[in-house]
């Protein structure tokens, strides 16, 4: 019986995977258990940043695992303390909450917008994609994701995505939070616009609710900065982070302004594991890293380098850094292609492939990458 035989009989179906079995990884390439090696482009969903069994990453977290792995948050330890000092510095916000997830952080940020306003009503917007949890699914778009779990918590209003006209028609004095994520990655990687952004504030002055970045997936680098909200020169009053503040070690968490987190009290929100001393060791290292190897640079710079190649081979990329959509005709249909070809892509719909490789990636592999999707698009698409 084979590795995808034995999957079959004893995990529940809820996905879809690409027939290969990964054992292994090293920066920007890893190997099945044939032995066979493949370039990133996924990097476990815009997730794994410093790349595949960093040095300095492993002899930290190892070092931890030695050390302390849990006690709970009835205690205090110190990578969690470090780890919000040193989030202080890169966001810009005051003060943090450490869960293991992105539809963990979402949830947290939805229960915090309710609590600072007494206001129930939350808009989110077309598109978007906010996690599986009840709260986090009650705030994502898509239908195919919310159907079977209806009814989802409301009031929920959907205003069109970068549409200012739609978003002054749904927010009002009864609502309690905007939610938006700065680039939408799931649907496809669609940057909001900076108009669009700002009317987003404006109305948050005229009614008083609160905004809500969720940056999962634009954080720690991917769009060429620490933060896509830089992109936009403004700061939210709460920003939801996970996916690759811990490069691949689960961690996510919300960081807010000092006058919400005023109005928070003890025991109203928590988690088990939230904050363990290993997994803030984790997303310590990785900020090191990240900073030590200038990856926030190297994403723009590769990230501009892989759209204007992606441009020569006619793909039509949209994006900031790392964090790149492209249209084609088959997307579903090439991932399998690319893959026998020896390059893990995503195909977020059928016109759509996304590319969010380790922030670490170089030239060589971005043409190595780009042989590879020119041949494919030329012979299927
Ligand atoms: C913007 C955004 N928010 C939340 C989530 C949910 O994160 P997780 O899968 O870690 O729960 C995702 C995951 O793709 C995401 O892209």
């Amino acid at each position: 019986m084979d590795w995808f035989e034995r999957e079959s009989r004893v995990l529940i179906p809820f996905y879809k995977r690409q027939k290969v079995v990964f054992v292994r990884g090293e920066g920007c390439w890893l190997y099945d258990i044939k032995g066979n090696k493949y370039l990133d482009l996924v990097a476990g969903i815009a997730t794994v940043a410093i790349g595949h069994s960093h040095p300095h990453f492993i002899s930290k977290v190892k070092e931890q695992l030695q050390k302390l792995v849990h006690v709970s948050n009835l205690f205090y330890t110190t990578p969690q303390i470090e780890l919000a000092e040193k989030l202080q510095k890169i966001t810009g916000l005051d003060k943090f909450f450490f869960c293991n997830s992105g539809a963990e952080a979402v949830e947290a940020s939805l229960k915090i917008a309710r609590k600072v306003t007494g206001r129930k009503k939350f808009v989110a917007f077309s598109g978007s994609f906010h996690g599986r949890t009840m709260g986090a699914l009650s705030v994502t778009w898509k239908e195919k994701f919310r159907k079977s779990f209806e009814p989802l918590i409301q009031p929920v209003e959907f205003a069109k995505f970068n549409d200012i006209h739609d978003l002054e028609k749904k927010v009002d004095d009864d609502t309690a939070c905007v939610i938006v994520e700065p680039v939408q990655g799931e649907a496809g990687v669609y940057p909001a616009n900076k108009e669009f952004m700002k009317a987003i504030f404006e109305e948050r002055d005229e009614h008083g609710f609160i905004v809500i970045f969720d940056e999962v997936q634009t954080g720690f680098g991917r769009t060429g900065r620490w933060f896509a909200k830089e992109h936009f020169g403004v700061q939210p009053d709460v920003m939801t982070m996970a996916k690759a503040m811990g490069s691949g070690f689960p961690i996510g968490g919300v960081g807010v302004r000092e006058e919400i987190a005023e109005k928070l009290e003890a025991t109203e929100h928590a988690s088990t594991f939230g904050g363990n001393p290993l997994a803030c060791t984790a997303s310590l290292a990785t900020i090191e890293i990240i900073e030590k190897e200038r990856l926030v640079e190297n994403s723009e710079r590769m990230g501009e380098y892989f759209r204007k190649e992606l441009e020569e081979i006619g793909l039509r990329p949209r994006g900031f850094g790392l964090m790149i959509g492209a249209k084609v005709n088959n997307a579903f249909d090439l991932v399998p292609k690319a893959l026998e070809k020896g390059l893990v892509i995503n195909a977020t719909s059928e016109d759509t492939l996304r590319f969010v490789p380790p922030l670490i990636i170089n030239r060589d592999e971005i043409d190595f990458a780009i042989e590879i999707l020119a041949h494919l698009t030329k012979t299927t698409g």
